[in-house]
């Protein structure tokens, strides 16, 4: 097996890297902290930008099953640090009527601009692993920092909080949504500001 020069690599890392994401949360809701009065408490919905995407937006909706949530987290993750909580997929299923489509959170990147937008999609192939912490926070980890040189990788993960809530466009579609900041500086769309998200059981 060729690949067996990698093992070295691998075993350096978290075993979450390829882990598969088998364990389904209870469901819950995802609510928006923030200094903003207007923004404070708002519960985030999956809101159309396409076939069978979606995005969080803002202003709520009267069907619950546009904002409840799970996270599948991983049976053989290893050691996880509660702290910052385990990685996995956010899930939402879209009911279709006649079928329910399980989709899952992806950070979709304009090479353009700094602000990712995160979809709802039906492919899970490259879902983004996000992970709620200690608080019930929702952030993303990594495990190598590239503004430091020499650039290494680490065997922890350090938790990231870049969420907005922006007036964001996806291919037509003008909404209030959650935003991702991609790096370590404030997102370049004047309308951001920045939020927290917190798990709510429900
Ligand atoms: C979540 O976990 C359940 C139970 O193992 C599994 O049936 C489902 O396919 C998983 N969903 C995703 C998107 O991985
Ligand atoms: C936002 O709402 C939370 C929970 O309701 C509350 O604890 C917090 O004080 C509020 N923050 C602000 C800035 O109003
Ligand atoms: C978990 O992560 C926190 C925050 O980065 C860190 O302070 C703590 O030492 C970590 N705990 C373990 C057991 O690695
Ligand atoms: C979709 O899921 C809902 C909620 O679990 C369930 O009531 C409904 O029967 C499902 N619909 C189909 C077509 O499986």
């Amino acid at each position: 097996m060729r690949l067996s020069f990698l093992a070295p690599v691998l075993a350096l890392l978290p075993a979450f890297v390829t882990a598969q994401y088998d364990v389904p949360s209870a469901p819950f809701k995802l609510v928006v902290l923030s200094d903003s009065s207007t923004l404070n408490g708002t519960v985030l919905y999956s809101c159309h930008e396409g076939a069978s995407i979606e995005g969080l937006c803002t202003g709520g909706t009267s069907n619950p099953a546009y904002s409840t949530y799970t996270h599948n987290t991983s049976s053989n993750a290893g050691e996880v640090n509660e702290t910052l909580g385990a990685s996995g997929y956010l899930i939402w299923v879209l009911p279709g009527g006649t079928f329910n489509e399980s989709e899952t959170l992806t950070l979709n990147v304009n090479p353009i601009s700094n602000v990712a937008l995160p979809l709802f999609w039906p492919s899970i192939e490259d879902s983004t692993s996000v992970a709620f912490d200690s608080n019930g926070l929702l952030n993303i980890q990594g495990y190598f920092d590239d503004r430091v040189v020499p650039i290494v990788g680490s065997t922890s993960y350090v938790a990231y909080y870049r969420w907005y809530v922006c007036t964001t466009y996806y291919q037509g579609y003008t909404y209030q949504t959650l935003a991702w900041a991609l790096g370590e500086f404030p997102p370049e769309n004047p309308t951001c500001q920045a939020v927290s998200v917190k798990q709510v059981f429900l």
